[in-house]
């Protein structure tokens, strides 16, 4: 559907982040059961599976639409970096997209904007569509620092960061306190959020690059409110947790509105 300007509207994306669930059986089960589903032509999806089920997932989805992607990435090719994953690696194994800076590897792990960015600037250079994760917690929110935490988390994620089209690049905002909680981000905090982001971008990049580049909204989505978030003019997808892991609840997520 084309746009004011005429500029064609975004593709909207479908993410599963896996985090640390399934076994290589269990992927292979869940990677074909989405296959099988047919999938509007006019979406895509992705799914983020753990390490070690990248490879068999990655068979499973070869030949179809559907897009491999990792949880992370290391900026260096290899070496002694005990517990990362090297980009050509991601490559090896069929992957096209990758998960950076989501608020469990800053929370959890102290990943900081810095390695974040590092690991951006990495992804693009190995032909990895990065998904960047910004996101404010429940604190900041409260004491009115929400625009604040995304400025400053997209800024120092996307320094130096030159995408070449607006494709190249992800960017989804899941705001920490809706993660895994059920308690979804209304529909105009998310739009307001995601208009905000798209305002930051369109100051730091060409203007066409803003408006092609996606924004997924992330944080308890799942089959039931899937379609009002989808129905904002700047979300552009979700990023899914929970409700990604049973084949029914994910397959009614790739079919929003449809
Ligand atoms: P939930 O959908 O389980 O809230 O997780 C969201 C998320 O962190 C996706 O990256």
């Amino acid at each position: 559907m084309p746009e004011e300007g005429g500029i064609m509207s975004r593709r909207p994306l479908l993410a599963g982040n896996w985090k640390m669930h399934m076994n290589i059986a269990e992927a292979e089960a869940l990677a074909s059961a989405i296959v099988r589903a047919s999938i509007p032509e006019d979406r895509d999806v992705m799914l983020a599976p753990p390490y070690t089920a990248l490879a068999a997932v990655g068979r499973v989805l070869a030949g179809s639409s559907v897009m491999l992607g990792a949880q992370n990435v290391c900026w260096e090719e290899k070496g002694a970096f005990t517990g990362e994953i090297s980009p050509l690696m991601l490559q090896d194994v069929g992957c096209r997209m990758v998960l950076l800076g989501h608020s469990e590897r800053r929370h959890i792990f102290g990943e900081t904007d810095e390695m974040v960015n590092k690991r951006v600037a990495a992804a693009l250079r190995f032909g990895l569509v990065p998904v960047l994760c910004i996101g404010e917690t429940l604190d900041e929110r409260e004491s009115g620092h929400t625009f604040s935490v995304l400025e400053r988390q997209l800024r120092s994620g996307l320094k130096d960061i030159n995408p070449g089209a607006g494709n190249d690049l992800v960017v989804a905002y899941e705001p920490v306190w809706a993660i895994g909680t059920g308690k979804t981000a209304s529909i105009e905090q998310a739009q307001e959020a995601h208009f905000f982001v798209r305002d930051l971008l369109a100051g730091m990049y060409e203007k066409n690059i803003a408006t092609q580049m996606r924004i997924l909204y992330g944080g308890s989505v799942n089959s039931d409110n899937v379609d009002s978030l989808m129905s904002q003019p700047d979300v552009d997808g979700a990023l899914v947790g929970g409700a990604a892991l049973k084949a029914d609840s994910f397959i009614r997520i790739i079919h929003f509105n449809s």
